[in-house]
């Protein structure tokens, strides 16, 4: 299979809305991820495909924080469960660097729960920290914050 990436397009987002929350696994991610992800962050958002018939495989949606212009935050990413394991996400993942780099970004923060085994995964292979962050956003709700040092020679381009 071969992974090609694009702009978001008319239809992504109902495409995707409806499926969020069955891809994390019956979690209720929905409402984590308002269309405006999709609307006002297109140069840090794209949609992965099937480069044979075109079929959404995945996304990922960021953005550079106006707080630490530096830092370049990744939202949310998912990748069709069928085409897990086959390099999806580390394809958007390196795009989603590049993009970073190219804006002057020098690292890429992103959170997910600790109970996403999962993502905690994931991110590991990616070359990510991680630290677990009590009551992170609000009591109850302890966070995994990761880290990705932009400038690490050692980090694949
Ligand atoms: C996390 C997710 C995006 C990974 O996508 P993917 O396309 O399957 O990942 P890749 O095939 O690109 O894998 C890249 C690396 O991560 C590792 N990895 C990915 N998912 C993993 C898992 N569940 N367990 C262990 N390792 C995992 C792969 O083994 C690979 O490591 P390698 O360097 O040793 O080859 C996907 O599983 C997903 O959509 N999960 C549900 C949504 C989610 O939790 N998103 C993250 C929080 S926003």
């Amino acid at each position: 299979m071969t992974v090609d990436l694009r702009e978001v397009a008319s239809g992504d987002y109902e495409y995707l809305i409806g499926r969020v929350d069955d891809w994390w696994g019956g979690r209720s991610m929905a409402p984590m991820l308002p269309r405006l992800f999709f609307d006002h962050f297109p140069a840090t958002t794209r949609i992965a495909c099937d480069a044979d018939d075109g079929a959404t495989l995945g996304f990922v949606c960021g953005f550079v924080s106006q707080a630490d212009p530096r830092v370049a935050y990744i939202h949310f990413v998912g990748v069709d469960p069928a085409a897990r394991g086959r390099d999806v996400g580390r394809t958007l993942y390196r795009w989603f660097a590049a993009q970073a780099r190219a804006r002057g970004c020098t690292s890429i923060a992103c959170v997910t729960s600790p109970v996403n085994t999962g993502s905690r995964a994931f991110h590991a292979a990616m070359g990510f920290s991680a630290k677990t962050v009590e009551n992170y956003d609000g009591r109850g709700e302890d966070r995994v914050v990761f880290h990705l040092d932009l400038t690490d020679p050692s980090l694949p381009r």
